[in-house]
């Protein structure tokens, strides 16, 4: 009995360190060169109807993270963050899994492979949207609870920009369990997570 419960406490270890070393690259952000800033500001809305059969394939899961805060110089963002702490850490949840964005390296890093969908937010739309991003802050690098959250409207602003600019629904969510979320993303210290936004294809 004792060598079963050492077995399975083995394989559980082994399959968490497994899920969390995978590294997935992503492709060179490629934005389209033709909508412009007003059609984006146009078309900007909340969205909370979504067809779940239409996935994110990896070039715009690339673009989407670019846009909200990716690198755009040496080692400055998209987005401002109050005395450049660069504080936000942005997580992707698909039905593939949990995964962190590693912006300077434009990599996806598998937290695990569960599907938390369900639990990104208190509300039914929320299951169906192609992924959501959980925005992650790390109270020991911010400068105020309030700094952080201008840092998070900017780069939840600039997801949404991308969005209407590419026929892509979102809607930023305060509404999300997180504590729930927290445990999922195995986040440690002094991180919690601080807003949400779903993204996906609407229906037409
Ligand atoms: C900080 C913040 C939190 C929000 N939280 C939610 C939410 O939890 N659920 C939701 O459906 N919409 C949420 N929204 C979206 C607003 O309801 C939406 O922006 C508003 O109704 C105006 O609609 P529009 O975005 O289409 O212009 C939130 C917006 C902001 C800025």
């Amino acid at each position: 009995m004792r060598t079963r419960v050492l077995l399975s406490a083995i394989v559980l270890v082994c399959s968490a360190i497994g899920a969390m070393s995978q590294s997935i690259n992503l492709p060179k952000p490629a934005l389209s060169d033709t909508a412009t800033l007003k059609y984006a500001l146009e078309n900007r809305q909340s969205t909370r109807e979504y067809n779940a059969k239409k996935r994110l394939n990896r070039q715009e899961i690339a673009n989407i993270l670019w846009a909200g805060w990716g690198y755009n110089r040496k080692d400055k963002r998209t987005a401002p963050s109050a005395i450049d702490r660069q504080e936000i850490t942005l997580y992707v949840c698909t039905a593939e899994g949990v995964f962190r964005y590693d912006a300077a390296n434009n990599r996806l890093d598998k937290i695990s492979d569960q599907n938390i969908m369900k639990i990104c937010g208190k509300q039914d739309f929320v299951e169906k949207a192609a992924a959501n991003i959980i925005f992650v802050c790390d109270k020991d690098l911010s400068v105020s609870t309030e700094m952080s959250a201008v840092c998070c409207g900017a780069i939840s602003q600039n997801i949404a920009l991308y969005c209407a600019a590419n026929h892509l629904g979102n809607v930023v969510r305060a509404s999300f369990d997180g504590d729930k979320l927290r445990q999922q993303l195995k986040l440690t210290g002094n991180s919690y997570v601080i807003l949400t936004q779903s993204i996906g294809y609407p229906v037409e």
